[in-house]
């Protein structure tokens, strides 16, 4: 008998059931997607289903690239039907903290275009409050990165930290930009009230709370089995 598939691939194997031939697809990045992207892989060799991705970043153009799966940029394809990204936590009212991987602001980009957003998980990411168990990741400006730094720990409430790469430099987006990591002691208590004062520090890119942009959370379990919330 064959090994049923991990969590996050039960999820990318359910989501790619919702995918219609002609869907115009965003596609998000990540390890949850990734088993997505092979699930469409697979259906469009058996069935012949037909779809134009617009990916979030370099990573999953690759990775589409090497599947087959026709892609388009977001100019071309300015509205996208259905989007499937994955997400670090998410909350009882589909709140989300994203950009692990540290491609959030194209995400953001793309699921603001989408006209339906499902969001894949594995184990371990439904929380009762964002930034229990994730740094919420903010984009910034190369430019004064560490004077927003200050800035961002001052109105946040937080410790902001900069991601670096093993080698110890900073981490640089597929924008050109840098990450901040940002620790919350207690969590965040009010997530909108603190997209609002992040996003007007300057320099400040993108913040990784998505905050109205998920319509269906696919957890998957350890057997296999899937959980659909739909909002
Ligand atoms: C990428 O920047 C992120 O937003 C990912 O979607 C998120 O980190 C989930 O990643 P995994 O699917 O690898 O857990």
């Amino acid at each position: 008998m064959a090994d049923s598939p991990s969590p996050k691939q039960a999820a990318g194997i359910a989501a790619a059931k919702h995918v219609k031939t002609g869907t115009i697809l965003g596609l998000g990045t990540g390890s949850t997607v990734a088993f997505f992207l092979d699930a469409l892989a697979e259906r469009m060799k058996k069935e012949g289903l037909q779809v134009i991705g617009v990916p979030t970043s370099v990573e999953t153009a690759e990775k589409c690239k090497e599947l087959g799966i026709p892609l388009a940029t977001l100019e071309e394809q300015p509205v996208i039907d259905l989007v499937v990204d994955g997400a670090d936590e998410v909350d009882p009212e589909f709140r989300l903290i994203k950009g692990g991987g540290g491609a959030l602001l194209r995400e953001k980009i793309v699921a603001a275009a989408g006209t339906k957003v499902i969001i894949i998980i594995g184990g371990g990411k439904r929380v009762d409050r964002l930034g229990t168990t994730f740094l919420l990741p903010v984009e910034v400006l190369p430019f004064g990165y560490l004077s927003i730094r200050e800035r961002v720990a001052q109105l946040g409430e937080c410790k902001p930290y900069v991601r670096n790469t093993e080698a110890g430099e900073p981490f640089v987006t597929d924008n050109g930009n840098y990450i901040l990591d940002c620790r919350f002691e207690n969590g965040i208590a009010d997530p909108n009230q603190l997209h609002a004062t992040l996003s007007q520090i300057p320099g400040v890119i993108e913040v990784g709370l998505f905050l109205d942009l998920c319509h269906i959370v696919i957890e998957g379990g350890d057997d296999g089995t899937v959980v659909t919330l739909q909002r």
